[in-house]
């Protein structure tokens, strides 16, 4: 699967154009549309992507800016697009309420308000949420803002700042990409044969001399990964989930759980022009009790190979950000949610999602604490469930009472929760209307390991 003498480069997703010529405003125009994707040895494989044949176009905006998006559905069956990570009210949010029937458009508006950060959007439709993201719809959604306009990081998209968005897919003995689960998959969420990074297996990526940030996202049906370099060189994680960490955090594997994203900067000045590099999966350990299973492990993900330009940064800042912590004093509420899951039974606090039922209510602008609990059943306790909220970016207070690791202190809006684990998460619900909270694991989502909360 990794011949890499036939590697292609790494596609790097264009930047969408935004139509609106008033500075402080943007508008977008996005299309579902079906395709077909080369994946495997010549193999036309039927994917789905927006404004063409596979994933689609990286949404940039600034903090302030009134956003305008047209969304078109061109696909056969009913979609929906869901900001992950984004700050709106439900209306906006693009959750299972506002499905987009074959043909019709949808048109949210909203204002950025939150720092910069590496957000996504996919789809979210009941129960085709793992069929849609695996044909192919996600894409990446940066803000930008005062701090990252004036940090002297990396940051000329496609040229030293680059976007991977990691998946795997089980590639059938046709060498075919399609979404065709077995019972294995739905207990455990899909893993695949094959991982892509923006759709191509095992791509090259031509990198300058200096340091260069890459924006990663986890955007897996079910797998969750350790990424680390072949040499084992360390880097700098800069971001979590909803923006820049306060300090850059110095590792040699990031872990990251289906929906998470992390900025790293990897340094690549001490190489000889044409050396190579490689990004590997060290690790999946979701599923431990069935790890002779995963074939998987240290497996590449694609190849850096150093080139003879400079990138033009070469100092890593010692000061990012500043973050300010929610007192825990400040919640008014601490509620209790519960992941259960056992074989195909997959549950939030006993319930399964309802469409029909709100099952928390938030008063507007509450500071709440929402302690997570991984109560699941099976041998070695079950699996790993990554927890995510919608329409906010909460701090980690504690794993198990103990403060979380340095580059889980910052925004975060996906959380990985380990069998028996308890994780107490704040935030504060500045948006109105009806989210869900739930498994970003694709297929227990899908299966009903979600819920709704309302604000009002
Ligand atoms: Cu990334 Cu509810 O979604
Ligand atoms: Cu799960």
């Amino acid at each position: 699967l990794s011949e890499l003498e036939e590697s292609k480069p790494l596609p790097i997703p264009p930047l969408l154009e935004d139509l609106d010529p008033d500075p402080n405003k943007s508008e977008f125009h996005l299309t579902a549309q079906q395709g077909t994707s080369e994946i495997l040895n010549g193999v036309e494989s039927e994917t789905l992507g927006y404004n063409g044949n596979i994933l689609g176009p990286v949404i940039r905006v600034h903090k302030g800016e009134k956003v305008k998006v047209k969304m078109k559905n061109n696909l056969d069956e009913g979609t929906t697009l869901h900001w992950h990570g984004l700050r709106v009210d439900g209306e906006n949010d693009g959750g299972p309420h506002s499905g987009i029937m074959p043909g019709e458009t949808w048109e949210p508006e909203f204002t950025i308000d939150q720092p910069a950060a590496t957000l996504w959007y996919h789809p979210h439709m009941m129960e085709k949420t793992a069929k849609q993201v695996y044909e192919g719809l996600a894409g990446l959604f940066y803000i930008e803002d005062e701090v990252s306009d004036s940090l002297a990081i990396p940051k000329e998209y496609g040229v030293n700042d680059f976007p991977l968005i990691i998946q795997d897919r089980k590639m059938d003995a046709s060498d075919n990409m399609e979404y065709s689960p077995n019972m294995k998959d739905m207990m455990m969420g899909l893993y695949g044969n094959a991982f892509l990074v923006n759709g191509a297996i095992a791509p090259y990526l031509e990198v300058p001399k200096g340091l260069v940030r890459l924006r990663i996202l986890n955007g897996s049906n079910g797998r969750t990964y350790d990424f680390s370099l072949d040499n084992s060189q360390a880097f700098n994680q800069i971001a979590s989930d909803g923006g820049f960490l306060e300090k850059p955090i110095e590792k040699s594997a990031v872990r990251l759980s289906p929906g998470e994203r992390a900025e790293i900067l990897v340094d690549f000045s001490q190489y000889e022009t044409g050396e190579k590099i490689s990004l590997i999966n060290t690790d999946s350990n979701v599923y431990a009790a069935s790890a002779s299973n995963d074939e998987m492990d240290k497996e590449e993900l694609m190849e850096f190979a150093v080139t003879n330009k400079e990138s033009g940064v070469n100092e890593i800042p010692e000061q990012l950000t500043e973050i300010e912590p929610i007192e825990p004093k400040s919640a008014v509420k601490t509620r209790e949610f519960v992941m259960m899951g056992m074989g195909t039974t997959l549950t939030i606090n006993d319930k399964q999602m309802d469409m029909t039922r709100i099952d928390e209510e938030v008063d507007f602008n509450a500071t709440e604490i929402w302690e997570v609990s991984n109560q699941g059943a099976g041998k070695n306790g079950g699996m790993a469930h990554p927890f995510h909220i919608h329409g906010v970016q909460f701090q980690v207070l504690d794993r198990d009472g103990n403060p979380p690791p340095a580059n889980e202190s910052g925004w975060k809006d996906t959380v990985l929760i380990q069998p028996k684990e308890t994780v107490r998460l704040i935030a504060t619900f500045k948006n109105k209307g009806v989210f869900m909270y739930h498994c970003h694991i694709l297929e227990h989502e899908d299966a009903g390991m979600m819920g709704q909360y309302e604000v009002n």
